[in-house]
């Protein structure tokens, strides 16, 4: 297997996430076929949720039963900002009801206007948020090495309508921040990164969400630090964070001033109760991911046919995904090799296919046609994200493996 952009991370201590394709599954296990249908033996799912020991949320809510305050800012919440401020070494959290309201709510925090450059290769929450806000989605290619927004397509589609860039930090790997903050500056443009995938992830400077004018996390149920439903946007300002906060407070200045179209996106106490919980075990819980990427590396590494997609060396990684390119010379196509696996009942994902830009509502917007997004569109064909998480044991791993390798025989 020969590999794009490898190179292992020292293994750190920081959290991941990981998620959807197409629909994404109310139950919290991913991948969850939607028939009842009995499968033996025990399905393997892409993901499988951590959860903290069910004493220490009984322990917290306790609390929350004795003070009747469930919302609105509660002394969970405020804690759990606090405690992930420290973690990611950033100052500026907002905590939401989850990660597709933060979206829609970064861009009007900025109050961006017209036309956003983005990725296809994403969930589609992505592009959802900037629908949702009556704005114009314009899709720009991806890097074929990392899979992120390629930076060196991205001026050609800046407009006198442009008025930011969001890229997405996909399955955690970073973008090239660098490039993406020159370019915006020269071009007076906002950038929102759609870190969903980057909780934890940091490169030589620290966590990589101080990057952009924000950035958005998701917590849910699939996602390395998971709060069963949440996110959260981090800012660079005490202004910035107040602005988002009261945005998400349906624009209450005080208690008889509302001076902004806010929404309800305040993530309640039962949820924050949830995070503190998460916090105290994300850096095991991620070590034990990187040791199941560690084996699916060592057992799949030598398969002709299969691409591994990872980070840079100077980053420590969430493994938040471990996502496979099945390329031309793999003696079945990607989809036969989904569905052979499925039928064995491991339910590796498309994650992400069909291309955000292929949805029936982006139609008509620009760089839908796949001629513009040839890697994309490439891309979305071949990959497919194995089951991954810290709960995965070694025969798991195994298994997984032994049913890769027959596939490669035939
Ligand atoms: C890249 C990306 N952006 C946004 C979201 C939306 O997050 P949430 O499910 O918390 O609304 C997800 C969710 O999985 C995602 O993967």
């Amino acid at each position: 297997m020969d590999e794009i952009a490898r190179k292992t991370a020292p293994e750190a201590a920081t959290p991941k996430a990981s998620r959807l394709e197409t629909g994404q599954t109310s139950t919290v296990r991913l991948g969850q076929p939607p028939s009842t249908e009995a499968i033996s033996p025990e399905p393997l799912y892409v993901t499988t949720p951590s959860l903290p020991p069910l004493d220490d949320f009984t322990q917290l809510i306790r609390g929350v039963w004795d003070r009747r305050l469930l919302t609105n800012g509660g002394p969970l919440h405020q804690e759990l900002e606090r405690a992930l401020a420290a973690y990611l070494g950033l100052e500026y959290v907002s905590l939401f009801t989850n990660g597709t309201v933060a979206l829609v709510t970064a861009l009007q925090a900025l109050q961006i206007r017209g036309e956003v450059i983005t990725t296809p290769f994403s969930f589609v929450a992505t592009g959802h948020s900037i629908l949702w806000n009556g704005l114009t989605p314009v899709f720009c290619d991806i890097d074929p090495n990392t899979l992120n927004i390629d930076p060196e397509r991205l001026e050609s589609l800046v407009t006198a309508r442009t008025t930011a860039i969001m890229p997405v930090h996909c399955y955690g790997h970073p973008c090239d921040t660098d490039r993406i903050g020159s370019l915006a500056q020269r071009r007076g443009l906002k950038v929102i990164y759609d870190a969903a995938h980057a909780f934890g992830v940091s490169d030589s400077g620290g966590s990589i969400l101080r990057h952009g004018d924000l950035a958005v996390l998701s917590f849910h149920a699939t996602k390395v630090f998971n709060t069963f439903e949440g996110g959260a946007i981090v800012s660079g300002s005490r202004a910035m964070k107040t602005r988002i906060d009261k945005l998400k407070n349906f624009g209450f200045e005080d208690e008889v001033s509302v001076t902004e179209v806010g929404i309800n996106g305040k993530m309640s106490e039962l949820h924050a109760a949830v995070g503190l919980c998460q916090l105290a075990r994300v850096d095991r819980d991620i070590h034990a991911r990187s040791e199941v990427a560690r084996q699916y590396r060592q057992a799949l590494g030598e398969l002709k046919g299969l691409r591994f997609i990872g980070a840079t060396t100077e980053i420590r990684e969430n493994h938040s995904y471990f996502p496979i390119l099945v390329m031309p010379d793999f003696p079945v196509g990607r989809d036969e090799a989904y569905s052979r696996l499925r039928d064995q009942g491991i339910f590796a994902r498309r994650y992400f296919y069909p291309l955000i830009s292929d949805f029936p509502m982006y139609q008509r917007h620009r760089g839908t046609n796949a001629d513009l997004t040839p890697v994309a569109s490439r891309v979305a064909k071949q990959v497919l994200c194995l089951p991954m998480s810290s709960e995965l044991r070694p025969t798991d791993i195994d298994r997984v493996c032994s049913a890769i390798r027959t596939i490669a025989k035939c």
